[in-house]
């Protein structure tokens, strides 16, 4: 694996699985691919677990780590070609990656969709600038269009927890007093439509997501209608993808947070959620603190889906 940014990237899902459940029974049992390799994780956003279980992961297959948070302690980067650098950004991300490809062998990169310019968004314009003038393995710690270490995190999540072999996983909008992107759904959408589920998403009209994610998923405008027999519940807000509402808020309709309301026709369904989550927008507290919830499993995951990552791509470096 050379880069990391969407679920075509793991190849077959099956053996990565496989892997995924080898190292979470031995952590370190692949300490030596990491040694002397320095692991550079570079966040444009906040975050909480993809920081910790990045870092984690990296120390468990003996990597030197080091973070950089570009909002706080480096220089303001200017990500556009062509601009007159007359304002606060005093360096280039064109000169930052590879000054900082220099002093490390894999990078991660976290660098959310801006929600102003949807082509610059969609044509992941950050990631890929860094895949292309780094000459480093890049893997995504959350991009503008996709989460691909959550989603792996919620397939291995779903493959240990599911009671049916084919179990039905329903992805629903719900919502959320901030514009967020589609990165966190349209990742989910695209590992469930490659794992052996019956998947559906449910949404208020107006948030259909970008047809590449949706695929052959069922879309179900009615939020009780598709929770019926659901065995997997995995909610999150977005903001609208259709034009020209791009990146806007168009519903903060309070009926969609998941409550007993809607679990309760569902067959006992596990509730899910990448974290942090708004409760009582999003979730009730009784839901998400019932023993059916999985939020602290994902988010305990994420340091496996990360290590498979990591060590494959530090095993391409061999
Ligand atoms: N789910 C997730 O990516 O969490 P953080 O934003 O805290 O990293």
């Amino acid at each position: 694996m050379k880069t990391y940014t969407n679920v075509k990237d793991l190849g077959s899902i099956t053996e990565a699985l496989k892997e995924a459940f080898e190292i979470k029974k031995n952590r370190f049992a692949h300490k030596y691919l990491g040694e002397n390799k320095t692991l550079l994780m570079v966040f444009f956003n906040s975050s909480l677990r993809t920081r910790l279980s990045t870092q984690k992961a990296g120390m468990n297959l003996g990597m030197n780590t080091m973070v950089l948070d570009i909002q706080s302690g480096a220089w303001k980067l200017e990500t556009e070609r062509g601009v007159v650098m007359d304002g606060d950004k005093p360096e280039h991300i064109l000169e930052a990656i590879p000054v900082m490809a220099s002093y490390c062998d894999i990078i991660g990169v976290r660098a959310f969709a801006g929600l102003v310019d949807k082509a610059f968004d969609y044509q992941e314009t950050i990631i890929n600038q860094f895949i292309a003038y780094s000459g480093k393995p890049v893997f995504s710690m959350e991009a503008a269009t996709g989460h691909p270490l959550q989603a792996f995190a919620d397939l291995i999540t779903i493959e240990e927890y599911k009671k049916t072999a084919r179990p039905k996983v329903v992805l629903t909008w719900a919502p959320h007093p901030k514009a967020l992107p589609q990165a966190v759904p349209n990742s989910f959408a695209d590992f469930m439509n490659e794992a052996d589920v019956e998947f559906v998403i449910t949404h208020p009209e107006g948030y259909e997501l970008a047809p590449q994610f949706v695929r052959n998923a069922g879309v179900e405008y009615d939020q009780i209608k598709a929770f019926e027999g659901a065995d997997f519940i995995y909610a999150k807000n977005w903001s609208a993808y259709q034009d020209p509402h791009y990146g806007t808020i168009l519903s903060t309709d309070r009926s969609w947070t998941v409550s007993d309301r809607q679990m309760a026709v569902t067959h006992e369904a596990h509730f899910m959620h990448c974290l942090p989550v708004r409760r009582n927008m999003i979730v009730s507290d009784s839901v998400i603190e019932n023993a059916q919830s999985l939020v602290i499993q994902q988010a305990a995951n994420r340091e496996i889906s990360a290590q498979v990552v990591i060590k494959r791509l530090l095993e391409n470096t061999l």
